[in-house]
């Protein structure tokens, strides 16, 4: 027996040295939220690291659901998405930033935000063209770029407000800039672009050729009385921007993994020639149960309220520990330094806090394309009262 696992191992080994394959992401290891969630569960520990809730999703959702499976809307929808479905975007939209989408040629429905990236991406990024990504940042938009042949310009942002310094990142604007990706609010900082950043922004692009990838999943969760400011708001970003959005935030369904893309026409010609190919087209019965759904806007404008409780009982409880909290505008991450209680790296201080203290968060450097450690961790909000009380309970031990 072992002797034949022995020779297998051997086979495929020697296979490999034969095929010579050579990765396209040579670099890329398992995820950091893998690691976390798998060390998480070996311990049994209170999980504040993944980004999605602990509690359920709207029954009327469920039902909905349930409905249109039953009622026999289970083949294909078409490649844009169910047209009900985009109109209702369309409308939601129109009444959040004044802005007209046409759903026909301007909104396409995808298999969540991450697939509506990459497909932007691959829609718009050639060989050696330089994409701005501020750091730290959603950790799928960099192996896109490099998988595009692209190449990555990492602005990094510091505690402890990650705000962006335009007249540096002047400095990294070129004649091969290709696209610069935003994301408010923002993963894993928590912070928002304000009117300053978009004149800033407005500034920088006009009149260059420079493409805008605005990942705006969280743009319902913002708080303290702030506004989104979607690149759907303004007319000269609004011709440039792919703006992304991903109901899996709205309604506390992740696992559903559906999103959209709206962008003006010229671009969503484009974006749906890769769409096509990639998906084709996403789940049936659920985009009529979203758009059902959407008909009425109670729960999305209700969204910052349920958040901003949870953040701020969070925020109060978190006092009573020796961790720093950092601010927290928007999104369901709260980050907080901990300088006080020691000077181990934010990887090492995440497993130990799993192995020795039984909660689990993301260290921030993950976020960093060269691992930037500012001794910052981030938790996620986005979990029931008693989930919150027992994990700061636990950190209150420390
Ligand atoms: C900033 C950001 N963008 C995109 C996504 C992906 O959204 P989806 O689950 O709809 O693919 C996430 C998910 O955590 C995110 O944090």
């Amino acid at each position: 027996m072992y002797l034949n696992v022995k020779v297998t191992f051997i086979k495929a080994v020697l296979l490999q040295i034969m095929i010579s394959l050579q990765s396209k992401l040579p670099n890329a290891a398992i995820n950091i939220f893998t690691i976390m969630s798998q060390l998480s569960l070996e311990y049994n520990s209170i999980n504040l690291s993944q980004g999605f809730p602990d509690f359920e999703c709207p029954s009327e959702l469920i039902d909905l659901a349930n409905k249109h499976m039953r009622s026999g809307h289970n083949q294909y929808a078409p490649m844009a998405g169910l047209i009900t479905l985009r109109e209702r975007i369309a409308n939601k939209v129109n009444s959040l930033h004044l802005s007209n989408y046409d759903p026909d040629t301007e909104i396409t429905i995808t298999a969540g935000g991450t697939q509506a990236i990459f497909t932007a991406l691959t829609a718009v990024i050639n060989s050696n063209d330089e994409v701005i990504i501020f750091e730290p940042a959603y950790d799928s938009y960099a192996p896109a770029v490099k998988l595009l042949g692209g190449i990555v310009k990492s602005f990094e942002l510091t505690v402890p407000d990650y705000t962006i310094n335009w007249e540096l990142l002047k400095k990294l604007i070129n004649n091969k800039t290709r696209l610069i990706i935003l994301n408010s609010p923002q993963n894993p900082t928590g912070t928002i672009l304000t009117e300053f950043d978009i004149e800033q922004l407005t500034r920088l692009v006009q009149d260059t050729n420079i493409l805008i990838l605005s990942d705006e999943v969280y743009e319902h969760i913002i708080f303290d009385g702030n506004i989104h400011h979607s690149m759907a708001r303004y007319p000269i970003l609004r011709e440039r921007s792919f703006v992304i959005a991903s109901f899996g935030k709205l309604f506390h369904n992740t696992g559903w993994k559906i999103g959209y893309c709206i962008a003006p026409s010229w671009l969503t010609k484009e974006f749906r020639k890769i769409h096509q190919f990639l998906i084709f087209s996403v789940n049936t019965p659920f985009q009529y149960a979203l758009a059902d759904f959407l008909s009425n806007d109670h729960f999305y404008l209700n969204l910052k309220t349920f958040y901003q409780q949870k953040r701020d009982y969070f925020r109060a409880l978190m006092l009573g520990t020796r961790f720093n909290l950092l601010p927290c505008s928007g999104s369901y991450f709260q980050c907080v330094q901990y300088k006080e209680i020691t000077n181990e790296s934010d990887i090492k201080f995440a497993k130990r806090l799993i192995t020795d203290f039984g909660v689990a968060a993301i260290p921030v450097s993950a976020f960093y394309n060269g691992g930037k450690d500012e001794h910052v961790l981030r938790f996620c909000f986005a979990k029931k009262q008693e989930t919150l009380e027992k994990a700061v309970e636990r950190l209150m031990k420390i």
